[in-house]
């Protein structure tokens, strides 16, 4: 049997898993669920979120996928060979076809508008409303959402192609430094600029009458998002690591990084709004509609816009090429195809399904779903029902059916002399395994099934 790939290196592995949680819900999704949520408060939420629940599913995930080094059909069936499991498994590399699908959909508009920066189309506006239309207008356009569509769903593929090593985690460990970089060029930019730091207060400030429910909610689901959980992309990532490796400090790295990424998006983008006197509860507009008018208007706007998009392209395609990764490893391990085979035919597969999406802006826009259209019926689908169900659903397997006694083993496989000591700390993540997580997880999904009301 042909040896399974594996990472070259302990840094590769981060940036790559990095890359994956670091995307556009870090840099599109959280600063406009933040504006809308009253800022500060929502983010100190999100930061418990994350911490409590999104850490310790996190190191499930990548344990089941070490333990078993295999794609997530294939681990669940090694742990645990019943139908019901094995078709848990299913359903991630599912939402792997429907997540990637509408991802490169709105990933390619970043893509369109890096060339929009460099054309300079943005000098034109001076209000949102202007840069709206123009939105508007491209997204309307079949051929310009299609060939960016298009355009990103190749590149993807092209990267997975090259493989783990040569493919994922050498871009990986190129995409992630550079996109560091940008992002700290315009944070300096943004709090540079007069009246920042009324942007700043924005997001350090409290306003707890902005809080419901329903922000709560919409962090923790937020939280699952953006740290790529629920659908075994971190066990597909974590199959090809290796027993040597430190999974709890490994996850607590990914978590550091992918928390400050978004935290750093939302003072660059804020502390802009703020200086040029718009509004930051606009909601999903505010990159594609509020920003480029804020760049017309700011110092030096023309190259910062540029960085902007390139940075919103870069996290994007390194969250696209995990997602694929789902899909091409359950093909490579389970039917035994050649890497090539399986990235290519289900690369395509993943751009066709994407059309429908693509096209709701525009020929499509008269199809509804229960109200929703195409694209969006699509993202309510994955995101809002498959990962937190498939978050649920590992939470239970490793605290319950695989079993507390192997669990701790397992985790403590590779880990520092510290974590293996303190018994409080492996037991305490179980127990959050074990009842907090599936619990919370479960509330989320009512709620967004519609059954609770906030
Ligand atoms: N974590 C990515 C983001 O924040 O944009 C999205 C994502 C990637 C979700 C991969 C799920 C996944 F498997």
């Amino acid at each position: 049997m042909k040896k399974r790939e594996s990472w070259g290196s302990h840094l590769g592995f981060i940036m790559a898993a990095a890359g994956s949680a670091i995307g556009l819900g870090n840099i599109w999704k959280f600063p406009y669920i933040a504006g809308e949520n009253g800022g500060a408060a929502f983010v100190f939420i999100y930061l418990i979120c994350i911490a409590v629940i999104g850490l310790p599913v996190l190191m499930a995930e990548i344990l089941m996928g070490r333990a078993t080094q295999r794609n997530p059909v294939g681990a669940f069936r090694a742990l645990n060979n019943s139908k019901f499991w094995v078709g848990v498994g299913g359903l991630g590399v599912i939402a792997g076809f429907l997540i990637l699908s509408y991802y490169s959909v709105v990933a390619g508009w970043a893509l369109g508008y890096v060339v929009e920066a460099v054309k300079g189309s943005f000098y034109q506006y001076t209000t949102p409303q202007m840069a709206g239309e123009h939105f508007n207008q491209l997204v309307g356009t079949p051929a310009w959402i299609l060939g960016y569509h298009f355009l990103f769903s190749a590149i993807t593929m092209g990267v997975v192609y090259a493989g783990v090593k040569g493919g994922i985690e050498l871009g990986s460990k190129i995409m992630m430094p550079v996109l560091f970089g940008i992002l700290i060029i315009l944070v300096i930019r943004g709090v540079t600029l007069p009246g920042s730091s009324k942007g700043l207060a924005f997001l350090w400030v409290a306003d707890w009458s902005k809080i419901s429910g329903n922000s709560v909610l919409v962090a923790l689901g937020h939280a699952f998002f953006t740290l790529s959980l629920g659908m075994g992309a971190m066990m597909t990532y974590g199959s090809y690591m290796s027993s040597k490796d430190n999974i709890p400090n490994s996850s607590l790295q990914i978590v550091a990084l992918d928390t400050i990424i978004a935290l750093l998006a939302g003072i660059a983008i804020f502390t802009a709004v703020f200086s040029a006197g718009l509004d930051p509860a606009v909601g999903p507009g505010l990159i594609f509609q509020t920003l480029p008018v804020v760049f017309a208007k700011m110092p030096g706007g023309y190259i910062f816009s540029i960085l902007f998009f390139i940075l919103l392209f870069l996290a994007a395609l390194s969250s696209a090429i995990s997602l694929l990764e789902v899909i091409v490893a359950y093909f490579v391990d389970e039917r035994e195809w050649p890497r090539h085979k399986a990235v290519l035919t289900m690369g395509t597969v993943v751009f066709l399904i994407g059309v429908p999406s693509a096209l709701s802006y525009n020929l499509m826009s008269n199809v509804h779903f229960f109200g929703l259209n195409f694209f969006d019926t699509v993202d309510y689908l994955a995101a809002n029902i498959l990962l937190p169900l498939g978050g649920l659903l590992i939470s239970i397997f490793v605290a319950w059916i695989w079993g507390s006694d192997r669990a701790i083993r397992a985790v403590k496989t590779g880990a520092s002399r510290w974590f293996k000591e303190h018994h409080q700390i492996s037991e305490g993540w179980l127990t959050v395994l074990k009842y907090l997580a599936p619990v919370m997880i479960f509330i989320v999904f009512l709620y967004s099934i519609g059954v609770i009301k906030l």
